[in-house]
């Protein structure tokens, strides 16, 4: 099954085509990512209106692209799938409204993807992995931890009570003049920084429920650039170093809260990061180091699978039209949707992960 994907929801334009054979392996053929990040650098964060006008601008040659790349044609598709949140509407309406359209002339199956459970299951299109696993997700909007019991089974364990990880990353560039997106450039000024040299807190450290909070740890590093106006490149290394020490401390603290839920359940020992936060190398060792010490296999994408692509949309697409989860014309775009309303009752999914 050949299935082309479309990504709209955020700054990044994006069309990929995956393959998936009838044992659920996938083959990535194309993907195609354009970043608005130019339009936007300007305002220091995405403004959602010249997002979605950026995208009715690029989006048709963004698909034409993914279809060369992949040396296909409309007519090798057999379902399309598109980001139908959550995410700014405007941006999330281009792409579903894209969708349908190729849906409707080409008589394919269409599939309104939610943009999590696409980060969610993009390690079954890398390495082949599919649930039950524990997963964290990190990006630029949430930080949450779900039980993936099996396919199409999302339940919330925890997230945070304020920022999401990534926006703090995002924050801290801000204060400290590093650009937009700011998640990438804090870890290139942490890299010669000292990760000791600024004591930062570990919001909720040691809180049984598996929450997040970041807000207290962003004031935190206000302050110390504040007292060390104006901050010189020393300065600004070694307090992204030390923001990235706590970030990471704490993401393994919490880690170990959700994983004494998740163990309730009895299921495999696995962890699955994803999402754009879950590219920075600082925080996947911190991950790792817990999985090690926890017995668990630690999984992630690869990094630019990890930030905003379609590979994963196209994905997530293939493996709801192979279960017979297909959506009609109708369809609704939405600003939020949470994972956990996109769970299918297992009775009804045609295929198990278990099972297949
Ligand atoms: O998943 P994503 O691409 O878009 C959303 O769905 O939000 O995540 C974007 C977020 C941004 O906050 C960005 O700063 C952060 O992921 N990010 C990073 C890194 N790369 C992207 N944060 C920390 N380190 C990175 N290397
Ligand atoms: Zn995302």
């Amino acid at each position: 099954m050949t299935v082309l994907g479309i990504e709209t929801s955020c700054d990044e334009t994006a069309a990929a085509i995956v393959r998936r054979d009838p044992f659920g392996n996938g083959t990535l053929l194309s993907s195609i990512i354009r970043s608005q990040f130019k339009d936007h650098e300007a305002y220091g964060g995405v403004v959602p209106e010249i997002a979605a006008r950026a995208h009715v601008q690029v989006v048709d040659k963004i698909v034409e692209a993914a279809l060369n790349e992949a040396q296909l044609d409309f007519g090798d598709l057999d379902g399309v799938a598109a980001t139908a949140g959550p995410g700014l509407i405007g941006g999330v309406l281009v792409g579903l409204v894209t969708a349908k359209a190729i849906a409707l002339v080409h008589d394919i199956p269409l599939a309104a993807v939610n943009h999590l459970e696409g980060h969610a299951l993009t390690v079954g299109l890398t390495e082949g992995l599919r649930p039950p696993y524990l997963l964290l997700l990190v990006s630029g909007g949430h930080t949450e931890f779900l039980k993936v019991g099996g396919a199409f089974q999302y339940e919330k364990l925890g997230g945070t009570i304020d920022d999401a990880l990534g926006e703090a990353f995002d924050k801290v560039a801000k204060m400290l003049g590093l650009g937009f997106p700011g998640g990438p450039a804090v870890e290139r000024t942490a890299a010669s920084g000292d990760p000791y040299r600024f004591d930062l807190p570990r919001p909720l450290a040691g809180r049984t429920r598996p929450d997040f909070s970041f807000s207290g740890l962003k004031t935190a590093v206000r302050q110390v650039a504040l007292t060390h106006a104006p901050v010189s490149r020393q300065v600004a290394a070694d307090l992204c170093a030390s923001f990235q020490k706590a970030a990471g401390d704490v993401v393994r603290d919490r880690l170990r809260a959700a994983m004494t839920i998740y163990e309730a359940s009895g299921l495999a020992r696995r962890l699955v990061v994803a999402g754009g936060v879950a590219s920075n190398r600082a925080l996947r060792t911190a991950l790792l180091k817990e999985c090690e010490a926890s017995e668990y296999t630690f999984h992630a994408p690869p990094s630019g699978l990890c930030t905003d692509n379609a590979a994963m949309i196209a994905w997530a697409g293939a493996n709801r039209i192979a279960a017979g989860l297909v959506d009609g014309l109708d369809v609704a775009a939405r600003a939020r949707w949470p994972i956990s309303e996109v769970s299918v009752p297992v009775e009804t999914v045609k295929e198990l992960s278990a099972a297949e």
